[in-house]
């Protein structure tokens, strides 16, 4: 009989997304369905188109869908290109894989760079890529911000640098699904064009919305932006949102769980949710590296702050070592996908999240690692204390 057949207790869902929905936000949903043209609902969007893009980073609009993080990139793609256009992108793992074969699918010519699933995107291969067209037939430089897969971190303010050194006028196009929230992002200051994000990883609410923050060059591009699109369409969004209304039936109840997830984020302060991210994702890596296991991103300075993905040691399956966490414990870790898949799994640290519930987490890990016989030190998870101890808000630094 598996031991946790009838688990107590609160699951730990510690994949890099979904994440877990704070009771705050659960019971902001928990409401009657109001009139989506009615009076509550008009102040309750005027009030979320406003507050989300301080979470953006952004005085420019953000444009809400009820749809996963995939309709948010194609939207992103098809209200400012046409068919035929040229993209760069940069292979950081999975995710970009996912975006660029959708751009593939959609009649969009994607030039992949990149290909090192443990490194980030390289702003001079950029610079250099983009200097070599003269004939500006690149439209668009598509990076993830923050690539789930592997937990690595782009630098896209350096890669905004590198679009302006080589005096190119291709747009910037980026997905922040697992970095919104969680990872310092400024749409505005660092020139990014369109922002992709998600709602379920640091927005911390259930799956089912997504966004694009546009800047005015990209509202310009769609103008003349020839792709096909109908329900993706900037334009009766744009139009519709200026006075607080939507143009179909929006999802009511998430917006309520926006709402009020905004609020907490702006309540913490940006600079204190990336702090606290920062944080957990510090003394993970204390746990990894005291376990003797090897942190996939290859980089330091590209560390994710809210995932960390770690590598297996050979001969031992990562989706074993999962399910044995799962079945024991309680904890669902996330697994390797495609390239990495059954190589490593990930520790998902983002969304409403603190350090007890790390440290269970990181316990689970190491009971886990060691009922499933995977070679590695004890004394992770102890690491991860002691950091956590000695960085806490009380701790004495004399
Ligand atoms: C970086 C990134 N981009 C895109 C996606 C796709 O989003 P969704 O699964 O919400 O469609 C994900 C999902 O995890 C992601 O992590």
């Amino acid at each position: 009989m598996r031991l946790n057949s009838h688990p107590s207790g609160r699951h730990f869902l510690q994949i890099p997304g979904p994440t877990n929905v704070p009771d705050r936000v659960l019971r902001a949903m928990d409401h009657p369905t109001i009139d989506h043209r009615g009076p509550e609902f008009n102040a309750l969007a005027k009030k979320i188109l406003r507050s989300v893009r301080q979470v953006f980073q952004t005085k420019q609009p953000v444009i809400i869908y009820p749809a996963s993080g995939t309709g948010a990139w194609e939207a992103a793609l098809v209200n400012t290109l046409s068919p035929g256009d040229q993209v760069l992108m940069w292979e950081t793992g999975h995710f970009a894989s996912l975006w660029k074969k959708m751009a593939d699918k959609l009649g969009i010519k994607s030039e992949f760079m990149g290909g090192d699933w443990r490194k980030p995107a390289d702003p001079a291969a950029i610079e250099k890529r983009l200097k070599e067209d003269t004939g500006h037939a690149i439209k668009a430089v598509c990076i993830v911000h923050n690539e789930t897969s592997t937990g690595v971190v782009s630098d896209i303010s350096a890669v905004r640098r590198a679009i302006d050194a080589a005096k190119h006028p291709a747009l910037l196009l980026v997905d922040t699904i697992s970095s919104l929230g969680s990872i310092d992002y400024r749409h505005d200051a660092w020139g990014v064009d369109v922002t992709v994000a998600g709602s379920q990883k640091g927005l911390m609410l259930p799956p089912g919305l997504s966004f694009n923050a546009v800047s005015e060059k990209a509202v310009a591009a769609s103008k003349s932006s020839k792709m096909i699109k109908a329900f993706w369409g900037w334009d009766e969004m744009l139009a519709s949102n200026a006075n607080g209304w939507f143009p179909y039936t929006p999802a009511t109840n998430l917006l309520y769980g926006l709402n009020e997830a905004c609020d907490m984020l702006l309540e913490e302060g940006l600079g204190a949710v990336f702090a606290r991210h920062t944080r957990h994702a510090e003394a993970t890596r204390a746990a990894v590296t005291g376990w003797g296991l090897e942190i996939l991103c290859s980089d330091p300075k590209a560390y994710s702050g809210s995932l960390t993905a770690i590598v297996m040691p050979e001969g031992h399956d990562a989706d074993a070592f999962r399910k044995v966490a799962l079945e024991n414990f309680n904890l669902s870790l996330g697994q390797g996908l495609t390239k990495v898949a059954g190589k490593v799994f990930r520790i998902g640290h983002l969304g409403d999240f603190n350090d007890l519930m790390l440290m269970g987490t990181l316990s689970g890990v190491e009971m886990a690692l060691g009922l499933a016989k995977v070679p590695h030190k004890t004394g992770g998870a102890q690491a991860a204390l002691t950091y956590l101890r000695d960085t806490a808000p009380g701790a004495r630094r004399d």
